[in-house]
Protein backbone atom coordinates (compact mmCIF):
# COMPACT_ATOMS: atom_id res chain seq x y z
CA UNK A 1 0.00 0.00 0.00
CA UNK A 2 1.19 3.54 -0.53
CA UNK A 3 -0.35 6.96 -0.33
CA UNK A 4 1.36 8.19 -3.43
CA UNK A 5 -0.45 8.14 -6.94
CA UNK A 6 1.83 6.55 -9.57
CA UNK A 7 1.03 7.45 -12.95
CA UNK A 8 1.61 4.52 -16.12
CA UNK A 9 -1.52 4.45 -18.32
CA UNK A 10 -2.02 8.10 -17.23
CA UNK A 11 1.60 9.48 -17.37
CA UNK A 12 0.94 11.56 -20.62
CA UNK A 13 -2.54 12.77 -20.41
CA UNK A 14 -1.50 16.00 -19.45
CA UNK A 15 1.19 16.37 -22.82
CA UNK A 16 0.90 18.37 -25.75
CA UNK A 17 -1.96 16.65 -28.45
CA UNK A 18 -0.21 13.24 -26.16
CA UNK A 19 -3.59 11.07 -28.70
CA UNK A 20 -0.85 11.84 -31.40
CA UNK A 21 1.51 8.96 -32.74
CA UNK A 22 4.87 11.05 -32.68
CA UNK A 23 4.32 12.22 -29.51
CA UNK A 24 3.46 8.94 -27.80
CA UNK A 25 6.39 7.41 -29.47
CA UNK A 26 8.72 10.49 -28.09
CA UNK A 27 8.04 9.34 -24.48
CA UNK A 28 8.76 5.63 -25.77
CA UNK A 29 5.53 4.41 -27.27
CA UNK A 30 5.54 1.29 -29.47
CA UNK A 31 8.80 0.28 -27.75
CA UNK A 32 7.14 -2.27 -25.83
CA UNK A 33 5.34 -3.90 -29.38
CA UNK A 34 9.04 -4.36 -30.75
CA UNK A 35 10.17 -6.36 -27.62
CA UNK A 36 6.88 -8.19 -27.53
CA UNK A 37 7.27 -9.11 -31.36
CA UNK A 38 10.94 -10.51 -30.25
CA UNK A 39 9.38 -13.52 -27.88
CA UNK A 40 7.40 -16.00 -28.46
CA UNK A 41 3.31 -15.37 -28.03
CA UNK A 42 3.71 -18.02 -25.50
CA UNK A 43 6.27 -16.04 -23.15
CA UNK A 44 4.01 -13.13 -23.45
CA UNK A 45 0.82 -14.88 -22.57
CA UNK A 46 3.08 -16.21 -19.12
CA UNK A 47 4.21 -12.70 -18.26
CA UNK A 48 0.72 -11.82 -18.00
CA UNK A 49 -0.20 -14.53 -16.19
CA UNK A 50 2.55 -14.16 -13.97
CA UNK A 51 2.09 -10.40 -13.16
CA UNK A 52 -1.40 -11.60 -12.19
CA UNK A 53 -3.10 -9.26 -14.79
CA UNK A 54 -6.79 -9.31 -13.20
CA UNK A 55 -9.36 -7.45 -15.38
CA UNK A 56 -10.48 -4.61 -14.81
CA UNK A 57 -13.55 -4.63 -16.13
CA UNK A 58 -15.51 -5.38 -13.17
CA UNK A 59 -15.15 -9.02 -11.80
CA UNK A 60 -11.04 -9.05 -11.78
CA UNK A 61 -10.60 -12.23 -13.79
CA UNK A 62 -7.10 -12.49 -14.90
CA UNK A 63 -6.10 -12.15 -18.19
CA UNK A 64 -3.61 -14.58 -18.49
CA UNK A 65 -6.07 -17.09 -17.52
CA UNK A 66 -7.95 -16.38 -19.62
CA UNK A 67 -6.10 -16.11 -22.28
CA UNK A 68 -4.74 -19.66 -21.90
CA UNK A 69 -8.66 -20.74 -22.37
CA UNK A 70 -8.71 -20.55 -25.81
CA UNK A 71 -8.53 -23.63 -27.30
CA UNK A 72 -5.77 -25.03 -29.30
CA UNK A 73 -7.06 -27.12 -31.78
CA UNK A 74 -10.22 -25.22 -33.07
CA UNK A 75 -9.72 -24.35 -37.09
CA UNK A 76 -11.54 -21.32 -36.51
CA UNK A 77 -9.98 -17.69 -36.15
CA UNK A 78 -8.77 -16.11 -32.67
CA UNK A 79 -10.75 -12.45 -32.00
CA UNK A 80 -10.02 -10.27 -30.04
CA UNK A 81 -12.60 -8.15 -28.75
CA UNK A 82 -12.19 -4.86 -26.49
CA UNK A 83 -14.91 -3.76 -24.46
CA UNK A 84 -14.99 0.10 -24.17
CA UNK A 85 -18.84 0.24 -23.63
CA UNK A 86 -18.27 1.89 -20.13
CA UNK A 87 -21.83 2.55 -18.95
CA UNK A 88 -22.30 1.57 -15.43
CA UNK A 89 -22.91 4.89 -13.15
CA UNK A 90 -19.75 6.37 -12.40
CA UNK A 91 -17.55 5.06 -14.43
CA UNK A 92 -15.07 6.78 -16.19
CA UNK A 93 -11.91 5.76 -16.84
CA UNK A 94 -11.72 3.73 -20.13
CA UNK A 95 -13.67 6.86 -22.24
CA UNK A 96 -10.79 9.21 -20.71
CA UNK A 97 -7.92 6.55 -21.16
CA UNK A 98 -9.21 6.33 -25.40
CA UNK A 99 -9.23 9.74 -25.20
CA UNK A 100 -5.78 10.96 -24.03
CA UNK A 101 -4.14 8.51 -25.20
CA UNK A 102 -5.47 5.77 -27.97
CA UNK A 103 -2.20 4.56 -28.85
CA UNK A 104 -1.43 2.90 -25.34
CA UNK A 105 -4.47 1.04 -25.77
CA UNK A 106 -3.87 -0.38 -29.45
CA UNK A 107 0.06 -0.88 -28.56
CA UNK A 108 -2.25 -3.19 -25.99
CA UNK A 109 -4.20 -4.35 -28.40
CA UNK A 110 -1.42 -5.44 -31.00
CA UNK A 111 0.74 -7.22 -28.06
CA UNK A 112 -2.54 -9.30 -27.19
CA UNK A 113 -3.71 -9.88 -30.19
CA UNK A 114 0.28 -11.43 -31.17
CA UNK A 115 0.23 -13.29 -28.09
CA UNK A 116 -3.33 -15.04 -28.38
CA UNK A 117 -3.07 -15.39 -31.91
CA UNK A 118 -5.39 -13.27 -33.03
CA UNK A 119 -5.38 -11.29 -36.48
CA UNK A 120 -8.59 -9.13 -36.38
CA UNK A 121 -9.34 -7.12 -33.24
CA UNK A 122 -12.55 -4.77 -32.79
CA UNK A 123 -12.75 -2.47 -30.31
CA UNK A 124 -16.39 -2.08 -29.39
CA UNK A 125 -16.83 1.94 -28.64
CA UNK A 126 -20.12 3.15 -26.38
CA UNK A 127 -22.20 4.63 -29.02
CA UNK A 128 -22.67 8.15 -27.55
CA UNK A 129 -19.27 9.07 -26.81
CA UNK A 130 -18.72 10.19 -30.72
CA UNK A 131 -15.50 12.37 -30.17
CA UNK A 132 -13.66 9.53 -28.55
CA UNK A 133 -14.81 6.99 -31.47
CA UNK A 134 -13.47 9.76 -33.37
CA UNK A 135 -10.11 9.45 -31.73
CA UNK A 136 -9.71 5.78 -32.05
CA UNK A 137 -10.30 5.82 -35.47
CA UNK A 138 -7.61 8.32 -35.95
CA UNK A 139 -5.02 6.45 -34.02
CA UNK A 140 -5.85 3.76 -36.06
CA UNK A 141 -5.01 5.50 -39.11
CA UNK A 142 -1.73 6.27 -37.68
CA UNK A 143 -0.79 3.05 -36.63
CA UNK A 144 -1.75 1.80 -40.14
CA UNK A 145 0.57 4.19 -41.92
CA UNK A 146 3.24 3.62 -38.97
CA UNK A 147 3.56 -0.16 -40.19
CA UNK A 148 2.28 -0.88 -36.64
CA UNK A 149 -1.10 -2.23 -38.26
CA UNK A 150 -1.87 -4.50 -41.62
CA UNK A 151 0.41 -6.59 -42.95
CA UNK A 152 3.96 -7.97 -42.10
CA UNK A 153 3.75 -5.65 -38.95
CA UNK A 154 7.61 -4.01 -37.88
CA UNK A 155 9.11 -6.15 -41.05
CA UNK A 156 7.61 -9.86 -38.83
CA UNK A 157 5.07 -12.11 -40.82
CA UNK A 158 2.77 -10.61 -37.84
CA UNK A 159 -0.63 -9.36 -39.36
CA UNK A 160 -3.09 -7.54 -37.51
CA UNK A 161 -6.47 -5.91 -38.73
CA UNK A 162 -8.15 -3.30 -36.44
CA UNK A 163 -12.23 -2.20 -36.65
CA UNK A 164 -13.53 0.03 -34.17
CA UNK A 165 -16.92 -0.51 -33.94
CA UNK A 166 -19.66 1.81 -32.86
CA UNK A 167 -22.47 0.82 -30.12
CA UNK A 168 -25.58 2.06 -30.42
CA UNK A 169 -25.66 3.19 -27.02
CA UNK A 170 -26.80 0.58 -24.11
CA UNK A 171 -25.55 -0.39 -21.01
CA UNK A 172 -26.16 -3.86 -21.71
CA UNK A 173 -24.06 -3.86 -24.62
CA UNK A 174 -21.06 -3.97 -21.80
CA UNK A 175 -22.10 -7.66 -20.93
CA UNK A 176 -19.84 -9.50 -22.36
CA UNK A 177 -21.84 -11.58 -24.60
CA UNK A 178 -24.92 -8.86 -25.24
CA UNK A 179 -21.93 -6.88 -26.76
CA UNK A 180 -20.78 -9.94 -28.75
CA UNK A 181 -24.21 -10.43 -30.28
CA UNK A 182 -24.51 -6.47 -31.25
CA UNK A 183 -20.81 -6.44 -32.80
CA UNK A 184 -22.67 -9.15 -35.31
CA UNK A 185 -25.72 -6.90 -35.66
CA UNK A 186 -28.12 -8.31 -33.88
CA UNK A 187 -29.77 -6.85 -30.98
CA UNK A 188 -27.44 -7.06 -28.10
CA UNK A 189 -28.90 -9.62 -25.10
CA UNK A 190 -26.88 -11.39 -23.29
CA UNK A 191 -26.30 -15.17 -24.36
CA UNK A 192 -26.70 -18.24 -22.87
CA UNK A 193 -22.83 -19.43 -21.39
CA UNK A 194 -21.34 -22.49 -21.63
CA UNK A 195 -20.69 -22.19 -24.43
CA UNK A 196 -18.44 -19.09 -22.99
CA UNK A 197 -16.28 -16.90 -25.58
CA UNK A 198 -13.65 -18.36 -25.41
CA UNK A 199 -14.60 -21.43 -27.36
CA UNK A 200 -17.60 -20.41 -29.07
CA UNK A 201 -17.51 -15.92 -29.26
CA UNK A 202 -17.79 -13.74 -31.99
CA UNK A 203 -18.80 -15.40 -35.16
CA UNK A 204 -18.96 -19.04 -33.10
CA UNK A 205 -14.98 -18.48 -32.97
CA UNK A 206 -12.68 -18.17 -30.45
CA UNK A 207 -12.44 -15.16 -28.70
CA UNK A 208 -11.10 -13.07 -25.47
CA UNK A 209 -13.02 -9.71 -24.74
CA UNK A 210 -10.87 -7.49 -22.11
CA UNK A 211 -11.41 -4.05 -20.84
CA UNK A 212 -9.96 -1.31 -21.95
CA UNK A 213 -7.61 -1.00 -19.05
CA UNK A 214 -6.72 -4.52 -18.42
CA UNK A 215 -5.24 -4.55 -22.38
CA UNK A 216 -4.11 -1.00 -21.80
CA UNK A 217 -1.93 -2.15 -19.24
CA UNK A 218 0.18 -4.93 -20.79
CA UNK A 219 2.48 -2.50 -22.76
CA UNK A 220 3.69 -1.48 -19.07
CA UNK A 221 4.32 -5.17 -17.91
CA UNK A 222 5.88 -5.78 -21.50
CA UNK A 223 8.50 -2.54 -21.24
CA UNK A 224 9.01 -3.09 -17.20
CA UNK A 225 8.81 -6.31 -16.34
CA UNK A 226 7.00 -8.95 -14.52
CA UNK A 227 8.55 -8.23 -10.93
CA UNK A 228 8.16 -3.82 -11.19
CA UNK A 229 4.26 -4.72 -11.56
CA UNK A 230 3.69 -7.27 -8.89
CA UNK A 231 6.10 -4.92 -6.45
CA UNK A 232 2.81 -2.27 -6.98
CA UNK A 233 -0.61 -3.51 -4.93
CA UNK A 234 -1.28 -5.64 -2.57
CA UNK A 235 -0.92 -10.02 -2.36
CA UNK A 236 -3.91 -10.54 -4.59
CA UNK A 237 -4.38 -7.48 -6.45
CA UNK A 238 -1.00 -6.41 -8.20
CA UNK A 239 -0.04 -3.74 -9.96
CA UNK A 240 -1.74 -0.14 -10.35
CA UNK A 241 -4.84 1.12 -11.31
CA UNK A 242 -6.96 3.88 -12.54
CA UNK A 243 -9.63 4.71 -9.75
CA UNK A 244 -12.33 7.52 -10.81
CA UNK A 245 -13.41 10.06 -7.99
CA UNK A 246 -16.57 11.44 -8.53
CA UNK A 247 -19.53 13.55 -6.89
CA UNK A 248 -19.15 15.87 -3.87
CA UNK A 249 -15.66 15.94 -3.83
CA UNK A 250 -13.78 19.16 -3.67
CA UNK A 251 -11.27 17.77 -6.85
CA UNK A 252 -13.13 14.82 -8.70
CA UNK A 253 -10.96 13.08 -11.10
CA UNK A 254 -8.70 10.14 -12.40
CA UNK A 255 -6.24 8.87 -9.81
CA UNK A 256 -4.06 6.48 -10.69
CA UNK A 257 -2.45 4.45 -7.74
CA UNK A 258 -1.49 1.05 -6.67
CA UNK A 259 -4.25 -1.52 -5.67
CA UNK A 260 -5.06 -1.24 -2.22
CA UNK A 261 -5.04 2.10 -1.90
CA UNK A 262 -7.87 3.35 0.48
CA UNK A 263 -11.00 6.24 -0.35
CA UNK A 264 -8.99 7.70 3.05
CA UNK A 265 -5.84 8.38 1.14
CA UNK A 266 -7.39 9.15 -2.68
CA UNK A 267 -9.60 11.78 -0.53
CA UNK A 268 -6.84 13.38 0.92
CA UNK A 269 -4.79 13.90 -2.53
CA UNK A 270 -8.02 15.23 -4.14
CA UNK A 271 -8.86 17.83 -1.46
CA UNK A 272 -11.80 16.02 0.80
CA UNK A 273 -15.38 16.02 0.19
CA UNK A 274 -16.50 19.57 -1.13
CA UNK A 275 -15.92 22.61 1.94
CA UNK A 276 -17.93 22.48 4.88
CA UNK A 277 -19.80 18.60 4.04
CA UNK A 278 -19.16 15.41 5.44
CA UNK A 279 -19.38 11.90 3.64
CA UNK A 280 -22.22 9.87 3.81
CA UNK A 281 -22.44 6.82 1.28
CA UNK A 282 -19.92 6.02 -1.45
CA UNK A 283 -19.91 3.34 -4.26
CA UNK A 284 -16.52 1.51 -4.14
CA UNK A 285 -16.98 -0.41 -7.41
CA UNK A 286 -19.70 1.53 -8.95
CA UNK A 287 -23.49 1.23 -8.33
CA UNK A 288 -23.78 -2.97 -8.95
CA UNK A 289 -21.98 -3.61 -6.06
CA UNK A 290 -23.04 -1.90 -3.12
CA UNK A 291 -22.44 1.24 -1.46
CA UNK A 292 -20.10 1.86 2.16
CA UNK A 293 -20.06 4.74 4.42
CA UNK A 294 -17.70 6.77 6.70
CA UNK A 295 -16.82 3.76 8.76
CA UNK A 296 -15.21 2.29 5.38
CA UNK A 297 -12.77 4.78 4.62
CA UNK A 298 -9.55 2.47 5.47
CA UNK A 299 -10.98 -0.35 3.34
CA UNK A 300 -8.22 -1.69 1.11
CA UNK A 301 -9.59 -0.76 -2.50
CA UNK A 302 -8.17 -3.96 -4.03
CA UNK A 303 -9.83 -7.00 -4.88
CA UNK A 304 -10.63 -8.25 -1.56
CA UNK A 305 -11.07 -5.36 0.72
CA UNK A 306 -14.45 -4.18 -0.49
CA UNK A 307 -15.45 -7.79 -0.85
CA UNK A 308 -14.84 -8.46 2.86
CA UNK A 309 -17.08 -5.67 3.74
CA UNK A 310 -19.99 -6.90 1.35
CA UNK A 311 -19.36 -5.17 -2.08
CA UNK A 312 -16.92 -5.17 -4.78
CA UNK A 313 -14.19 -3.54 -6.57
CA UNK A 314 -15.57 -3.14 -9.74
CA UNK A 315 -14.72 -0.62 -11.93
CA UNK A 316 -13.48 1.48 -8.96
CA UNK A 317 -15.82 3.82 -9.67
CA UNK A 318 -15.78 5.70 -6.24
CA UNK A 319 -19.25 8.03 -6.48
CA UNK A 320 -19.08 10.02 -3.31
CA UNK A 321 -22.53 11.54 -1.23
CA UNK A 322 -22.34 14.22 1.42
CA UNK A 323 -24.94 14.29 3.74
CA UNK A 324 -26.66 17.02 1.77
CA UNK A 325 -28.35 13.62 -0.35
CA UNK A 326 -31.19 11.20 -0.05
CA UNK A 327 -30.69 7.57 0.18
CA UNK A 328 -33.90 7.10 -1.58
CA UNK A 329 -33.77 9.48 -4.29
CA UNK A 330 -30.37 8.66 -4.85
CA UNK A 331 -31.45 4.83 -4.56
CA UNK A 332 -34.47 5.74 -7.02
CA UNK A 333 -31.98 7.13 -9.47
CA UNK A 334 -30.02 4.08 -9.89
CA UNK A 335 -32.72 2.00 -10.45
CA UNK A 336 -34.23 4.13 -12.66
CA UNK A 337 -31.37 3.53 -14.64
CA UNK A 338 -31.61 0.07 -14.04
CA UNK A 339 -35.18 -0.56 -15.19
CA UNK A 340 -34.19 1.64 -18.37
CA UNK A 341 -31.39 -0.50 -19.19
CA UNK A 342 -33.00 -3.43 -18.95
CA UNK A 343 -33.01 -5.63 -21.76
CA UNK A 344 -36.08 -7.23 -21.25
CA UNK A 345 -35.00 -10.60 -22.03
CA UNK A 346 -36.36 -12.01 -18.51
CA UNK A 347 -39.22 -11.50 -16.06
CA UNK A 348 -37.63 -10.99 -12.98
CA UNK A 349 -35.18 -8.17 -14.35
CA UNK A 350 -37.48 -6.94 -16.27
CA UNK A 351 -41.23 -6.43 -14.75
CA UNK A 352 -39.21 -6.44 -11.00
CA UNK A 353 -36.83 -3.18 -12.03
CA UNK A 354 -40.05 -1.73 -12.94
CA UNK A 355 -42.02 -2.26 -9.59
CA UNK A 356 -39.09 -1.52 -7.97
CA UNK A 357 -39.51 1.69 -9.20
CA UNK A 358 -43.18 2.58 -8.84
CA UNK A 359 -41.91 1.67 -4.72
CA UNK A 360 -39.19 3.73 -4.86
CA UNK A 361 -40.98 6.60 -6.32
CA UNK A 362 -43.75 7.00 -3.80
CA UNK A 363 -41.10 6.53 -1.20
CA UNK A 364 -39.00 9.90 -2.58
CA UNK A 365 -42.79 11.40 -2.77
CA UNK A 366 -43.46 10.59 0.84
CA UNK A 367 -46.60 8.48 0.10
CA UNK A 368 -45.46 5.41 0.91
CA UNK A 369 -47.48 2.38 2.45
CA UNK A 370 -47.05 0.28 5.32
CA UNK A 371 -44.94 -2.55 4.22
CA UNK A 372 -43.53 -0.91 1.00
CA UNK A 373 -40.06 -1.52 2.35
CA UNK A 374 -40.28 -4.95 2.63
CA UNK A 375 -41.74 -5.32 -0.65
CA UNK A 376 -38.86 -3.33 -2.05
CA UNK A 377 -36.09 -6.75 -0.29
CA UNK A 378 -39.01 -9.20 -0.94
CA UNK A 379 -38.80 -8.20 -4.69
CA UNK A 380 -34.84 -7.61 -4.83
CA UNK A 381 -34.68 -11.07 -3.65
CA UNK A 382 -36.61 -12.23 -6.20
CA UNK A 383 -34.48 -10.18 -9.07
CA UNK A 384 -30.96 -11.49 -7.97
CA UNK A 385 -29.89 -14.65 -9.18
CA UNK A 386 -33.07 -15.32 -10.68
CA UNK A 387 -32.28 -13.79 -13.98
CA UNK A 388 -29.91 -13.94 -17.25
CA UNK A 389 -27.19 -11.68 -16.31
CA UNK A 390 -25.66 -9.31 -13.56
CA UNK A 391 -27.55 -6.67 -14.27
CA UNK A 392 -30.48 -7.71 -12.54
CA UNK A 393 -28.35 -8.35 -9.61
CA UNK A 394 -26.81 -4.98 -9.31
CA UNK A 395 -30.32 -3.67 -9.17
CA UNK A 396 -31.43 -5.71 -6.31
CA UNK A 397 -27.59 -5.23 -4.47
CA UNK A 398 -28.22 -1.55 -4.61
CA UNK A 399 -31.94 -1.69 -2.81
CA UNK A 400 -30.79 -3.65 -0.67
CA UNK A 401 -27.67 -2.00 0.32
CA UNK A 402 -29.15 1.36 0.52
CA UNK A 403 -31.88 -0.27 2.65
CA UNK A 404 -29.56 -1.69 4.99
CA UNK A 405 -27.49 1.16 5.55
CA UNK A 406 -30.20 4.07 5.48
CA UNK A 407 -33.47 2.26 6.55
CA UNK A 408 -35.11 5.36 8.71
CA UNK A 409 -34.96 7.46 5.29
CA UNK A 410 -37.06 4.72 3.54
CA UNK A 411 -39.23 4.53 6.57
CA UNK A 412 -39.57 8.36 6.48
CA UNK A 413 -40.68 8.29 2.77
CA UNK A 414 -44.09 6.80 4.43
CA UNK A 415 -45.05 10.46 5.51
CA UNK A 416 -42.45 13.06 4.44
CA UNK A 417 -40.85 13.78 0.96
CA UNK A 418 -37.47 13.16 0.47
CA UNK A 419 -37.38 16.80 -1.00
CA UNK A 420 -37.94 18.16 2.78
CA UNK A 421 -35.48 16.14 3.90
CA UNK A 422 -32.91 16.65 1.61
CA UNK A 423 -33.55 19.70 -0.50
CA UNK A 424 -32.45 19.23 -4.52
CA UNK A 425 -30.56 22.21 -4.56
CA UNK A 426 -28.41 21.61 -1.50
CA UNK A 427 -27.39 18.43 -3.06
CA UNK A 428 -26.04 19.41 -6.32
CA UNK A 429 -22.33 19.87 -6.60
CA UNK A 430 -21.86 23.39 -7.86
CA UNK A 431 -24.85 24.55 -4.89
CA UNK A 432 -23.55 28.07 -3.35
CA UNK A 433 -26.76 29.69 -0.85
CA UNK A 434 -29.03 31.85 -2.89
CA UNK A 435 -28.12 30.19 -6.10
CA UNK A 436 -31.11 28.78 -6.90
CA UNK A 437 -33.02 31.60 -5.79
CA UNK A 438 -31.03 33.93 -7.83
CA UNK A 439 -31.66 31.60 -11.20
CA UNK A 440 -35.37 31.94 -11.00
CA UNK A 441 -35.20 28.32 -11.26
CA UNK A 442 -37.94 26.23 -8.94
CA UNK A 443 -36.29 23.50 -7.16
C1 LIG B 1 -24.57 -5.23 -17.43
C2 LIG B 1 -23.09 -5.35 -17.60
C3 LIG B 1 -22.36 -4.32 -18.16
C4 LIG B 1 -20.99 -4.42 -18.32
N1 LIG B 1 -20.31 -3.36 -18.87
C5 LIG B 1 -18.97 -3.46 -19.07
C6 LIG B 1 -18.25 -2.40 -19.70
O1 LIG B 1 -18.81 -1.38 -20.08
N2 LIG B 1 -16.91 -2.57 -19.87
C7 LIG B 1 -16.26 -3.72 -19.49
O2 LIG B 1 -15.05 -3.84 -19.69
N3 LIG B 1 -16.92 -4.72 -18.88
C8 LIG B 1 -18.25 -4.63 -18.68
N4 LIG B 1 -18.92 -5.69 -18.11
C9 LIG B 1 -18.14 -6.91 -17.79
C10 LIG B 1 -17.95 -7.76 -19.05
O3 LIG B 1 -19.03 -8.67 -19.16
C11 LIG B 1 -16.64 -8.57 -19.00
O4 LIG B 1 -16.57 -9.23 -17.77
C12 LIG B 1 -15.39 -7.71 -19.17
O5 LIG B 1 -15.44 -6.96 -20.36
C13 LIG B 1 -14.17 -8.61 -19.20
O6 LIG B 1 -13.00 -7.83 -19.27
P1 LIG B 1 -11.86 -7.94 -18.17
O7 LIG B 1 -11.66 -9.41 -17.89
O8 LIG B 1 -10.67 -7.31 -18.81
O9 LIG B 1 -12.32 -7.22 -16.95
C14 LIG B 1 -20.31 -5.60 -17.92
C15 LIG B 1 -21.04 -6.66 -17.35
C16 LIG B 1 -22.40 -6.52 -17.18
C17 LIG B 1 -23.16 -7.66 -16.56
S1 LIG C 1 -31.10 -9.84 -16.33
FE1 LIG C 1 -32.07 -8.06 -17.31
S2 LIG C 1 -30.49 -7.23 -18.63
FE2 LIG C 1 -29.84 -9.32 -18.09
S3 LIG C 1 -30.67 -10.58 -19.72
FE3 LIG C 1 -32.24 -10.53 -18.16
S4 LIG C 1 -33.58 -8.82 -18.76
FE4 LIG C 1 -31.68 -8.61 -19.90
Amino acid sequence: MTDTLTPVLSANWGDERAWKLSNYERRGGYQALRTALGKAPADIIGQVKNANLRGRGGAGFPAGVKWSFLPKDNPNPVYLVVNCDESEPGTCKDIPLVMASPHTLLEGVIISSYAVGCHHAFIYIRGEVLHVIRRMQQAVREAYSAGYLGKGILGTDFDLEVTVHAGAGAYICGEETALLDSLEGRRGQPRLKPPFPAVAGLYASPTVINNVETIATVPSIISNGVDWFTSMGTENSRGMTLYSLSGHVANPGQFEAPMGITLRQLLDMAGGIRHGHQLKFWTPGGSSLGILTDEHLDVPLDYDGPAKVGTGLGTKALQCFDETTSAVRACLRYVEFYKHESCGKCTPCREGSWWLVQLLARLEAGKGEPGDIDKLLDLSDNIAGRSFCALADGTATIVKSMVNYFRPEFEAGLHTPAWELFPYEKTTAWYRAGAVAESGATA
